[in-house]
């Protein structure tokens, strides 16, 4: 208890930017530690949608006797909306979870390195960009690490930790012992597109996809054939509506581009899907509608 407490005093406040369904939930399993976070998004509005997700999951965790109402709204205070980057001057940690593009991940870490101080760590939940260009935004590449949580966050164990090739041993280790305190488990891997995660789990859902686009068989048979022929919980199609069909194209142009190798090209299909803004769950609308 007393070693928690001293990790929590080296890294006590922590900003997560990007509200979706990975910064919220991040945002979550950091209030519920007991870390102070500010949760950054381009609207207030985004900041609601984000809150509203931590509200709902709470509450059923206070439905099912975890928790009582009074330490939901504990773990609430702990959570602060910020809708300015330099909210940044005044902590420890940064994860940043907005939109997977290398574009926009470096402007957002070359602006926190100007406002955030000398000590702040700077992490990224990116699925598959290299950490090594982020951190090439920065002028502390020592202190830029990939910190890659998985879908819905508070349910999912691993955090694969990223070292960029400046990464300082010291700063990955403040990660490995911080990811612990979430209630996680970190596994380490290098520097390479898609890390391991999504080196080989999105290859999968892209041939999923090619499999529906050659007709071989309905959606609803190649997700049965998954999971009750492999013993997955969700079939490939429906786990990337869950991940969110821009965010898989966005993972398999990183290993197209990255590799250069044309295994990894990126099935037409599901360019298509995200061109009429059908993402998956979070629009609605993906290989299946939801409500
Ligand atoms: N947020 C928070 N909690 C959730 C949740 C969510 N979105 N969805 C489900 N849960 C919780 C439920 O409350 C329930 O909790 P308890 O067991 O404590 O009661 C538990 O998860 C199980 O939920 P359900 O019984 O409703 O449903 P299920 O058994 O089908 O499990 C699931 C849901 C955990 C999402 C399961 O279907 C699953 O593991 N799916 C695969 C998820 C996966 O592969 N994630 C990785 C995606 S890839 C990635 O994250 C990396 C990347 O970069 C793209
Ligand atoms: P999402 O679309 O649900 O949320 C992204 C959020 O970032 C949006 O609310 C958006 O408004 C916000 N945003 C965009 N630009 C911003 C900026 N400049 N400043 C602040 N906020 C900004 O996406 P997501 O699924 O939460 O994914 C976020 C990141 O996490 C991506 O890098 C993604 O690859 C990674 N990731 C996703 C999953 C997954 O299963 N969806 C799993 C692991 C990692």
């Amino acid at each position: 208890m007393r070693e928690r407490k001293r990790r929590k005093v080296m890294m006590e406040k922590v900003m997560v930017i990007g509200a979706g369904q990975m910064g919220s939930g991040i945002a979550q399993v950091c209030a519920q530690a007991g870390y102070h976070v500010l949760l950054n998004d381009l609207k207030e509005d985004f900041i609601e949608r984000g809150l509203g997700i931590i509200n709902k999951n709470l509450s059923r965790q206070v439905e099912k006797g975890r928790m009582n109402e009074e330490q939901k709204d504990q773990v609430l205070s702990n959570i602060t909306a910020s809708t300015t980057l330099n909210d940044a001057s005044n902590v420890d940690i940064v994860i940043e979870a907005a939109v997977e593009n290398m574009k926009v991940k470096t402007n957002i870490f070359a602006e926190l390195d100007k406002i955030a101080p000398q000590h702040t760590i700077l992490a990224s939940n990116t699925s598959s960009l290299p950490i090594t260009e982020i951190a090439a935004a920065t002028n502390r590449p020592d202190q830029v690490i990939g910190m890659h949580f998985m879908n819905p966050v508070p349910v999912m164990k691993l955090v694969e930790i990223i070292r960029g090739l400046a990464t300082a041993d010291e700063v990955y280790k403040k990660i490995e012992e911080m990811t612990k305190t979430l209630n996680k488990i970190p596994v380490e891997v290098n520097d390479f597109p898609g890390f391991v995660s999504n080196r080989v789990l999105m290859p999968m859902i892209n041939e999923a996809i090619y499999t529906l686009y050659e007709g071989v068989a309905s959606k609803e048979a190649i997700d049965e054939v998954m999971k009750l022929g492999m013993n997955h919980p969700m079939g490939p199609l429906t786990l990337a509506d869950f991940i969110g069909l821009d965010t898989c194209l966005y993972i398999m142009e990183t290993l197209h581009e990255g590799f250069g190798d044309d295994k990894y090209r990126p099935c037409p299909l599901l360019r298509k899907y995200v061109k009429a803004g059908w993402l998956g769950r979070k629009a609605g609308r993906g290989f299946y509608e939801y409500n």
